[in-house]
């Protein structure tokens, strides 16, 4: 008997014994993203790119529809998705300073599942690139995102973390010179840094790495799409393209300010002898040759004709526009945090993030985020690092222009109410716990101990029904979870979190999400 159908008792299994009527299904897919944070609307300040631009959605939906059976394995047997491809290398690689004309001519590359994928080719590129190199390392800025670090695991590749100034946010060229060996393979840049937007020295840095005679990569997964159309509205971006001489490669995802929905990014390289390491070809079984130029094997078309949709459809005047409303958003945004006492910008905005902190021992961050979203803002909390202190960080696009007007009042009741609150206080003697604990000593007990603690025990208690309820988290402290989930984390988490060293964290968030991903029967 199904419980689907003859209970009307509906458990949400995947397979039901009979299957069901699409307006059902649909129907049960809509009722569960209800829980989700909202992906439109201009107020959730990450995870979603949303240029509120009337029927693009559904422009990219079927476009996506229309190829999402297509196999990217083979390009000759699917010559459309080649051409589509090869269309946005070439979009990306025209708007950051190569293609015909340009002091970068033989720029090639390749569309990849997004910014993480593209990092991890340009790490396998310039580790595969030097087999002469028995143990190879790569230098990367503490700012530049996390999957630097994730490629560095993956393909056994040391990771010299190159320090960044505290009041600027950006390593010095001195900095990554001091951190190249010979062993060195590849130096990584940001453009911008996720975490506070702001824009590496990339003319410095890649002068540093040519002179070593090492590859430079600039991360643009975030800003590649903005800080082009950001310059041309006369905006002072500083150098960071192919333009620049000594850089050999650029990440740039069309699934954030390209608007087009997830599942691409553009890997570019320089020269076609520098992409050559990062392809893997084999041919030692029965079956076909593989090659790919990229991690996955098959590959659905749809993310790739979505993107070339919604680049052909928004155009360079589409984008310029969005971009305009951004930046004034950004500067709306920013007013509002420099109107508000106890807060302070931590950089200058120079792209399309506003990321601040509190000058007020009162003022709990964490808890202002907790009271933000109590009024319907959906910001992202990042825990200190070394010397840089835990913020506040938005990633501002241009459906959020119509909001900033609201913000401020929003900000500044928030504030006072997080003020009125006080700090997180943690549960006696966890702060202390947090601070020692080893990441060996965290036991399944002491986890089970800590989620209870910290009032996560519907996770721990029926983990089923907390992965039925909520989306899988992976922001540290800002986790993805939904509030139909039974992992939300809220300020306390935050603080406890925050109170742990880097490595506990890093236990304690995959120990959570473990508890999340659990099989619903
Ligand atoms: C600068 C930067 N690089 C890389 C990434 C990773 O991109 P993805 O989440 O698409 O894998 C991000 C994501 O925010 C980013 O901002």
């Amino acid at each position: 008997m199904s419980d689907d159908q003859d209970n009307g008792q509906d458990t949400g299994r995947a397979l039901p014994e009979r299957g069901l009527p699409a307006e059902r299904v649909l129907g049960d897919v809509k009722a569960l993203r209800a829980g989700d944070r909202p992906t439109h609307g201009g107020r959730l300040f990450a995870y979603v790119y949303d240029p509120a631009v009337p029927g693009l959605d559904e422009l990219a939906a079927a476009a996506h529809a229309g190829s999402a059976h297509v196999n990217g394995l083979d390009p000759t047997a699917f010559p459309s998705l080649l051409a589509m491809e090869n269309a946005l290398v070439g979009a990306a690689a025209r708007l950051l300073g190569g293609g015909p004309g340009t002091n970068a001519p033989d720029v090639v590359g390749s569309v990849t599942s997004g910014g993480t994928e593209s990092l991890i080719l340009a790490v396998k590129a310039a580790r595969d690139a030097r087999p002469d190199v028995a143990a190879p390392r790569i230098a990367v800025p503490v700012t530049a995102h996390a999957a630097f670090a994730k490629a560095a695991h993956y393909l056994r590749v040391a990771l010299d973390p190159v320090p960044v100034d505290p009041v600027t946010l950006r390593p010095s060229a001195a900095a990554v010179a001091a951190a190249i060996g010979p062993d060195t393979v590849l130096v990584a840049c940001s453009a911008p840094s996720y975490a506070h937007g702001v824009v590496d020295p990339v003319a410095e840095i890649a002068a540093v790495a040519a002179g070593a005679g090492v590859r430079c990569h600039v991360d643009a997964c975030f800003g590649g799409w903005t800080l082009p159309w950001l310059r041309r509205l006369g905006e002072p971006v500083p150098p960071f393209d192919f333009a620049v001489a000594g850089v050999t490669s650029i990440s740039v995802d069309l699934h954030k300010y390209a608007y087009a929905p997830k599942g691409v990014s553009v890997l570019l390289h320089r020269t076609p002898a520098l992409r050559a390491p990062q392809f893997f070809a084999y041919a030692g079984w029965p079956g076909y040759t593989m090659v790919n130029p990229v991690i996955a094997s098959t590959r659905s078309g749809g993310p790739i004709a979505a993107a070339y949709a919604t680049l052909r459809h928004l155009g360079e005047d589409g984008y310029l526009r969005l971009a305009a409303a951004t930046r004034d958003a950004v500067a709306g945004l920013a007013d509002a945090v420099r109107g508000t006492h106890g807060l302070r910008l931590l950089a200058e905005p120079e792209s399309t993030v506003v990321c601040f902190t509190s000058t007020d021992p009162t003022l709990d961050l964490f808890v202002l985020v907790d009271e933000l979203t109590a009024r319907g803002w959906h910001t992202q909390p990042q825990l200190s690092y070394g010397d840089l202190p835990a913020s506040v960080h938005l990633t501002v696009t241009a459906a959020v222009a119509p909001r900033v007007a609201e913000f401020g009042p929003d900000l500044a009741d928030a504030a006072a109410a997080a003020r009125a609150a006080g700090p997180v206080e943690l549960p006696a003697g966890l702060t202390a716990l947090a601070a020692t604990l080893t990441p060996d000593a965290l036991t399944p007990e002491l986890v089970a101990g800590l989620a209870a603690a910290l009032g996560l025990g519907a996770a721990v208690a029926d983990p089923g029904a907390a992965a039925a309820g909520g989306g899988a988290g992976s922001g540290p402290g800002g986790a993805e979870s939904g509030p139909g989930g039974g992992f939300a984390p809220d300020a306390t988490v935050n603080a406890l979190l925050d109170a742990a060293p880097p490595a506990l964290r890093e236990r304690l968030l995959v120990e959570f999400v473990g508890l999340l991903q659990r099989p619903t029967y």
